[in-house]
């Protein structure tokens, strides 16, 4: 267990007296959100590496490990080091790392965990293998493919020659190929996202076909999201899946980002401080601890009041005709994007029946070298 002082003596409390603004992960929806994509990979026969850049937190990590999924992905070095503190021992780095000082802290976590690395560049893998295996270490890699987002990602008639390169340098395993269908997450027609994530599918499929002509061999073939993983699942270029945000269901990954099943898992509970304007409430989380880059939070509970502005350290709320809040009133929200919240906080609490189970530090806050 991560270490968390004083805020562990929270626990067993009820989440409406914890001090605000509060970030809280209701257990049951997030276990039921686990389970149901674990099934989905399980159903397809796909592995699943949930990335955690919008959890950030170990301890939600091991649950999604206990959970059924095969390892990690993160986006940052520093996010993987955290998880590694935290006993995740499985972790994808899903993006180039470059430069001695990040390759360097590569290699560190290469020596106390099983570490994949995504790479699109051969001087970027020379770089790696030469520091990786002057220190006797061994990273995994994956190629990135660029399946339509024009991101990151070399396009498949590069993969043969720079699969053939990380066979044939020291230091570095090469596991097989990666892509991220980024373009197609916040498609909302159903006919288009399907159309996208096939096409997205063929080019897998070429870049495997072509590394395989040469004679090389594909282990991994990892991409999709949480605004696809269900479709990417069953059109059979993947066989692991890095789909992860869509376990805490903010509004942004709800409905048309997601697949059937999942529950809002992630809210915010802040605190009345202020009903002087008549018809009007303010509470004690703004845009800092909601995050706002997609939208606003959306109200939840007390009903017949809605998200009017937000400020720094404030939102306003307009209240429906005889709805009145009093002095310390706790206000339950849904963030609209987890990604842009959790890394605003210091802790998670995982709260069960309203009541407060654990305290999880949000370990991989501010983790973006
Ligand atoms: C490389 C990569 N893989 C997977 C994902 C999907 O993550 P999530 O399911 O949390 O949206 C992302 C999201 O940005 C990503 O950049």
């Amino acid at each position: 267990m991560t270490q968390i002082a004083p805020e562990t003596t929270e626990v067993g409390l009820p989440i409406t007296e914890v001090d605000t603004p509060a970030l809280y992960v209701d257990l049951d929806a997030l276990e039921h959100n686990i389970a149901t994509m674990a099934r989905v990979c399980a159903d397809h026969g796909v592995a699943w590496r949930p990335h955690v850049k919008a959890s950030k937190s170990p301890d939600l990590a091991r649950r999604l490990i206990a959970g059924g999924a095969t390892g990690i992905t993160c986006a940052k070095v520093s996010e993987a080091e955290v998880m590694a503190d935290g006993g995740v021992d499985d972790i994808l780095i899903a993006n180039e790392v470059v430069g001695p000082r990040k390759v360097g802290r590569l290699v560190d976590l290469a020596r106390r965990a099983r570490i994949c690395v995504a790479v699109d560049d051969e001087r970027n893998l020379r770089e790696i293998s030469a520091a990786v295996s002057a220190a006797g270490a061994t990273v995994d890699v994956l190629l990135d493919i660029n399946v339509g987002a024009n991101r990151c990602g070399v396009t498949p008639e590069v993969a043969p020659a720079l699969a053939q390169l990380a066979l044939d340098l020291p230091g570095v395993a090469f596991r097989g190929l990666m892509g991220y269908e980024g373009h197609v997450m916040g498609v909302t027609d159903p006919e288009e996202k399907e159309a996208k994530s096939a096409a997205a599918a063929d080019v897998f499929a070429q870049a495997r076909r072509q590394v395989e002509t040469a004679g090389i061999e594909v282990r991994v073939m990892s991409g999709g999201g949480t605004g696809n993983y269900w479709i990417a699942s069953r059109l059979g270029s993947l066989n692991e899946l890095q789909a992860g945000g869509g376990v805490l269901l903010d509004q942004t990954y709800e409905g048309p980002m997601t697949g059937p099943g999942p529950r809002q898992a992630l809210f915010l509970v802040a605190q009345v401080i202020s009903t002087a304007v008549p018809g009007r409430a303010v509470a004690d989380a703004g845009w800092k601890a909601s995050g706002q880059h997609t939208g606003r939070p959306l109200a939840v509970d007390p009903p017949g009041i809605r998200v009017r502005n937000l400020n720094a350290e404030h939102t306003l709320f307009d209240l429906d005709e005889g709805v009145r809040l009093e002095l310390g009133q706790r206000v339950t929200m849904v963030p609209h994007y987890s990604d842009s919240t959790v890394l605003l906080h210091r802790r998670m609490y995982a709260v069960r029946n309203g009541i407060v189970e654990e305290v999880w530090p949000v370990a991989g806050a501010g983790m973006l070298q």
